[in-house]
């Protein structure tokens, strides 16, 4: 690639990492031997593609150059707010680069009836999940959760072992829920009940060490979805459910690229 350095300026173009569109495509080429599976277990509806790249070690590289924020350390080290309780530190990325993920993903979820809707490429969100040996918890922030958007697609490009996703119920005052959608309509009550419940969560400061939460008097634990190298879950994200893994485990790292999309 031809270099250009402007010393008045004091700036060339090597210092950029450029790609083509071509190579991009490559990077992100899904495996055409990929096998698709559905699931149900209790009310959770999910899918999960095994072997999915073709390159992931290629794309793995690819995506790590991207420079990005960490959250906890801007907290930890200067104080500033925190803009999203996700643990562990997350890059954002163009989603034109993954359009052919999306294409895809949206096939499989049609053709699976994990969504009737045909989400279209620019529905799609893209970023990574990074989990770290010795990473820390905040505003406990290893409870479970619910996604501000329909449906995520987690693909997973490290290989470790006891990880996923943990799949849990809300247990109120009047019943027991899977989803968020549900306690909104069913129970005023619960849902008040739970709203606290997350107010409390955010004004706790400390700063702890990480830990796979299993359930509690209102979390029942009933799934973990595996997150086995170079596959993908695809969920809907409003039922409860946290990362699992073992920040105790040294020179760890779980990491994951995302696709959501929202209506
Ligand atoms: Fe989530």
């Amino acid at each position: 690639m031809m270099n250009v350095i402007d010393e008045k300026n004091n700036i060339s173009l090597s210092e950029f990492i450029r790609y083509t569109d071509k190579d991009i495509l490559e990077l992100t080429k899904i495996n055409e031997n990929c096998s698709i599976e559905k699931y149900k277990v209790e009310k959770l509806e999910y899918v999960k593609i095994y072997n999915l790249f073709l390159y992931p070690e290629d794309l793995k590289k690819f995506l790590c150059k991207f420079p990005c924020e960490d959250r906890f350390l801007s907290l930890s080290e200067t104080g500033s707010e925190l803009t999203s309780s996700a643990p562990g530190f997350q890059q954002t990325f163009d989603k034109h680069y993954f359009r052919k993920i999306s294409e895809f993903i949206s096939k499989v979820m049609q053709e699976n009836n994990l969504s009737q809707h045909y989400w279209a490429v620019p529905s799609w969100e893209y970023y990574s999940n990074c989990m770290y040996s010795g990473m820390k918890s905040y505003q406990k922030n290893n409870l479970p959760h619910v996604d501000p958007f329909d449906y995520a697609c987690n693909m997973y490009l490290s290989n470790i072992e006891n990880t996923g996703t943990t799949f849990f119920t809300f247990i109120g005052d009047e019943h027991e829920y899977y989803d968020v959608k549900e306690l909104h309509r069913r129970s005023k009550k619960d849902h008040n009940l739970f709203l606290k419940q997350v107010f409390e969560n955010s004004m706790d400061k400390d700063f702890v060490d990480w830990k796979t939460f299993d359930g509690n008097s209102r979390y029942r634990k009933y799934h973990i979805i595996d997150a086995e190298y170079n596959s993908a879950s695809i969920y809907k994200g409003c039922y409860w459910h946290s990362i699992r893994f073992d920040s105790q485990i040294k020179n760890q790292i779980r990491y994951s690229l995302v696709g959501s999309v929202k209506k």
